[in-house]
């Protein structure tokens, strides 16, 4: 699926999209930070934006602009390590000085139907946010928003009671709150996710298709995500070019 608004870019490997995506996230920034005063960025969770974390905190920024949310949270103790909020403050937020008061976690620890309730909130102040990161998973998933399963679209944040990626209770932002951003961008690495690219590009209805910022999406694959769906040809584009 090739249309204006899904602009797909294809580098050699998860550490070049790490890299590429770094780069437009602090490009975001400054221009945010020149036209409002404040950046506004959602925070993908699971393992895949990990590195991108780890390249912004060496970065330089007016990091007292920042403003940090997140787009989906698990569940489980504030601390616990399984926690999107954790995995971000050890990559990255624990390394930079974003003010405590900029940064907004899901209180995921007090269930599916209080966080959502509490996390609308500052959702609806927070609209539209500048840049939203997300992660894709295996069956096409975003954030915490499943194939199957369906939500009140006009909901900010919605509760997940039975995500069959585990924990099944969580809090995730939804398609109209992911949506409400200057810009989107989608980070996609591994051949486990080949197959959920190949269904996307292809057109099927994936919780990822649903989300379109105002200026559209942008898909960072590396090439093994980008391998399905037709034969692999010998690169013949330079390391790390981008093919949109
Ligand atoms: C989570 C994430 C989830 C994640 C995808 C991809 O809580 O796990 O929010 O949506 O982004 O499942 O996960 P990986 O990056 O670990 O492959």
């Amino acid at each position: 699926m090739n249309t204006a608004w899904l602009r797909w870019h294809v580098l050699e490997d998860p550490e070049a999209v790490a890299h590429a995506v770094a780069r437009r996230i602090l490009r975001a920034a400054e221009r945010a930070q020149e036209d409002r005063g404040r950046f506004r960025i959602v925070l993908a969770g699971g393992t895949t934006p990990r590195r991108t974390y780890q390249i912004l905190a060496r970065a330089q920024s007016d990091w007292s602009r920042w403003a940090v949310y997140f787009g989906d949270e698990r569940c489980l103790p504030r601390e616990h390590p399984e926690r999107n909020s954790r995995m971000a403050a050890e990559a990255w937020l624990d390394h930079v000085p974003i003010p405590a008061t900029h940064i907004h976690p899901i209180p995921a620890e007090l269930g599916p139907l209080e966080a959502a309730h509490r996390y609308a909130a500052v959702v609806a102040q927070a609209v539209p946010f500048d840049l939203v990161l997300l992660g894709v998973g295996e069956d096409g998933h975003t954030a915490s928003l499943f194939p199957g399963q369906e939500h009140d679209p006009e909901e900010w944040v919605h509760a997940v009671f039975d995500a069959p990626k585990p924990p099944p209770e969580r809090v995730t932002l939804s398609v109209r709150a992911l949506s409400a951003a200057h810009e989107a961008h989608a980070l996609v690495t591994g051949p486990s996710k080949c197959g959920a690219v190949h269904r996307w590009r292809t057109g099927e209805d994936l919780p990822i298709a649903r989300v379109r910022s105002h200026t559209g999406l942008d898909a960072w694959l590396d090439r093994a995500a980008d391998a399905c769906g037709y034969t692999a040809h010998p690169s013949t584009e330079s390391p790390g070019s981008e093919r949109s």
